[in-house]
């Protein structure tokens, strides 16, 4: 096995600066993403900064059947890659989809079906080599269900499930499985909201997710506090919790 690093949606503002870091350290990057335009900038840039190498993949990561191909295609990822990072994600608005089962549809399709199907692989891959991590970018939104985001929520709160399970699957073994849950984070899909104190910067999450997977942690709460947050969240009595607005 080398130590390359692949990263599904590398075009994510988050996700940017994992690669970044990665690229400091001298890693050979894979970025995978659907615009090829963004790809090629990242490129450039990742190749400034150290990478010892950098391959892109232009791939929709909204489409099952596009990602399916791609991972048949490239059978001999498994050689080559320690580090794998699930990044993609989109954050719908609740109010507006939620009753238009399409669109429900193609927000799971992005948010869940593609990264399960990346782990699922990935997994294979990394048990035929007897280690390797696997980071994924969940969200504090998949800890409990609320009326705000629950079509989102429900994706990364299964999407954790899902990885609970492989990482109890290994759980013996060197192989690494890390849910990363960020809070509030400043990035483009976010610009529509407010910003307030409880906001991180993307550098400070993507910093935090390299500094997870350099030391194997299980499930990261980004910035730290929403642990607490959550914690508290999940203690409230849902005959209470199902009447407030969160
Ligand atoms: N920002 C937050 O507050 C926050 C909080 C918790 C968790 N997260 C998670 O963090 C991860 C990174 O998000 P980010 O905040 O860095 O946002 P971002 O900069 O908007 O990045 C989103 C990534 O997902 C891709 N993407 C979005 N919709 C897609 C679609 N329908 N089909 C294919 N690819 C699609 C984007 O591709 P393009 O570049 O081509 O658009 C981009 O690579 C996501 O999984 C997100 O759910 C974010």
């Amino acid at each position: 096995m080398g130590n390359g690093v692949l990263i599904f949606g590398a075009t994510s503002r988050i996700a940017e600066f994992v690669a970044r870091r990665f690229a400091e350290e001298g890693k050979a990057l894979t970025l995978v993403a659907r615009s090829r335009e963004k790809l090629d900038v990242l490129e450039g840039d990742l190749t400034a900064r150290g990478a010892s190498a950098v391959s892109t993949f232009q791939v929709d990561l909204g489409d099952v059947s596009q990602v399916e191909k791609f991972l048949n295609e490239q059978q001999n990822f498994e050689d080559d890659i320690e580090t794998v990072v699930i990044a993609h994600g989109f954050l719908p608005d609740q109010e507006a989809i939620q009753n238009n089962w399409d669109e429900v549809a193609s927000a799971y399709e992005v948010n869940l079906l593609t990264p399960l199907l990346i782990a699922t692989r990935v997994a294979t891959w990394f048990e035929k080599q007897g280690r390797g991590t696997l980071a994924v970018i969940t969200s504090v939104a998949g800890d409990r269900g609320r009326k705000s985001n629950y079509v989102y929520g429900a994706a990364k709160g299964g999407l954790s499930l899902y990885l609970q399970g492989i990482r109890n699957r290994f759980g013996k073994t060197p192989i690494r499985i890390i849910d990363i849950r960020p809070g509030f984070v400043d990035t483009p899909m976010t610009a529509h909201l407010k910003k307030g104190p409880l906001f991180a910067s993307a550098e400070s999450v993507g910093d935090g997710i390299v500094r997870a997977i350099h030391s194997g942690k299980d499930i990261v709460y980004l910035p730290w506090f929403w642990r607490f947050i959550l914690m508290i969240i999940k203690l409230i009595p849902e005959q209470i919790f199902k009447r407030l607005s969160l």
